[in-house]
């Protein structure tokens, strides 16, 4: 059976009633004022039991590590958690070798990172392990004579000479789109339509997104196990989701800046301000085609990747990037069918792949300037589960 699979399949096998057991201390702040921005996010040692090496880091940092271990390894959760019937707590306790292996290896990666590369994070456990549980010692024959792999080698866009500067594709983007004035005219929407998940998640599924300019966006997807939602209120954002450790996860670093970045793409008139440093990388292929490249900084430093068609203008493909103590942590986005929505184009239909799962998302109406509540970008209530 799929690795994916058998991951989601064991999630949905955790019982709804036990997940508060962690999520407490976080759910305990719900009746406060709608923004809590000086309530620092629990580090991962104060909310989970048996913390020794990624101490230090915020929740949903220690999950997207969770994550990385997982997809660099070939693993799903289990293979080094024995996660055996329904709790969260299970995954404390340290049987078998795996997990003392893994913990090993943050250690050894990270001496091999300081000692080696004067700290930085360039062996990462993808780097050895790429994607299998033991690395490969020997070169594939097969590989070497074969066709080369199409997959970009590295994150970072170096800025090729002679491409076109950041700016022109951006405005040729804005043009594209309708131009900065009708995208001034949108200052808020509310869009509906299905999502369908990865494996046993592939029924469509109703979502709901709310946005308001430049920077406010909601999105939320009605599972069968409870609603899952990501919300960004300009300055803070959160992650509510059933049959997690936490309930209701504050966004922190790179997701964070993730987060604020799909909320200024829900109002591209205002782009070029999401990022700085913008750089024109060498044209990458997608589908067979060359696109255009270009990649930016956030102010916390995460980095992005815009990928447009170099015929029609528009954005087919975000790259985004999280840190996190083992590696980057990627998530992107594959943008398709166009239309227009007073005057302005947006697209109907994209994909979200990340380390942990993929949403194909169509949406089937989008009402521009519609009005949207403030209450719409608060600190989501934990997921309930429908009535059955
Ligand atoms: C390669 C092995 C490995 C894989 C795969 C893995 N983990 Fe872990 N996990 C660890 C290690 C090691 C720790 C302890 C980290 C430490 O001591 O700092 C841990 C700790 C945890 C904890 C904290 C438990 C507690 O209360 O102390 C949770 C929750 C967790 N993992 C969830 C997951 C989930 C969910 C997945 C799948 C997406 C996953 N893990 C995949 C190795 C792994
Ligand atoms: C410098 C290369 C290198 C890096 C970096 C590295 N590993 Fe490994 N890892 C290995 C090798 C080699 C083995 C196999 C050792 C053996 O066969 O005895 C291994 C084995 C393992 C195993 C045991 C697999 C099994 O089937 O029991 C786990 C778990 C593991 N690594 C986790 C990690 C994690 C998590 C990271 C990132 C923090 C990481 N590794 C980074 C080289 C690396």
């Amino acid at each position: 059976m799929n690795k994916k699979y058998r991951y989601r399949y064991a999630a949905d096998r955790v019982g709804v009633t036990i997940l508060c057991v962690l999520c407490g201390r976080l759910a305990s702040g719900q009746a406060g004022p709608a923004r809590e921005p000086s309530v620092a996010p629990p580090m991962a040692e104060d909310v989970f039991k048996n913390v020794q090496v990624l101490k230090g880091i915020p929740v949903d940092e220690f999950m997207a590590t969770m994550g990385v271990f997982s997809a660099a390894l070939g693993m799903s959760c289990e293979d080094c958690h024995a996660a055996n019937d329904s709790k969260w707590e299970n995954y404390a306790a340290d049987n078998g070798e795996r997990k003392k292996t893994a913990r090993r290896m943050v250690a050894m990666m990270n001496t091999i990172n300081k000692s080696f590369f004067g700290g930085r994070q360039v062996v990462t456990c993808f780097a050895c392990h790429r994607g299998a549980d033991h690395p490969r010692v020997t070169p594939d024959l097969g590989v070497i004579y074969g066709a080369p792999p199409d997959d970009e080698l590295d994150d970072t866009v170096k800025a090729a000479p002679g491409a076109p500067r950041p700016d022109q594709i951006l405005d040729k983007y804005i043009a594209a789109l309708g131009g900065a004035k009708r995208l001034a005219g949108i200052t808020s929407f509310v869009a509906r339509g299905t999502s369908s998940g990865y494996g046993p998640e592939s029924a469509k599924r109703p979502i709901e997104i709310y946005a308001r300019f430049p920077d406010q966006r909601t999105l939320i997807i009605h599972t069968d196990n409870g609603d899952r939602t990501t919300t960004y209120d300009g300055q803070v954002g959160w992650f509510a989701a059933p049959l997690r450790p936490v309930a209701v996860m504050a966004l922190t670093g790179g997701e964070l800046e993730g987060a604020r970045l799909d909320a200024f793409l829900s109002f591209p008139g205002e782009i070029k301000q999401a990022l700085g440093q913008w750089r024109t990388g060498a044209p990458a292929i997608i589908d067979d085609r060359q696109v255009e490249v270009i990649q930016g900084t956030s102010a916390g430093g995460s980095i992005a990747t815009l990928y447009f068609d170099p015929d029609s203008g528009l954005l087919i493909r975000l790259r985004r990037y999280a840190a996190s103590p083992v590696g980057r942590v990627p998530t992107q986005f594959d943008f398709s069918d166009y239309r227009d929505v007073a005057g302005v184009k947006m697209p109907f239909h994209w994909t979200m792949t990340w380390l942990d799962g993929r949403e194909n998302v169509e949406l089937s109406e989008v009402v521009p300037n519609a009005k949207v509540d403030s209450q719409r970008f608060i600190k989501p209530a934990p997921s309930v589960a429908p009535a059955r």
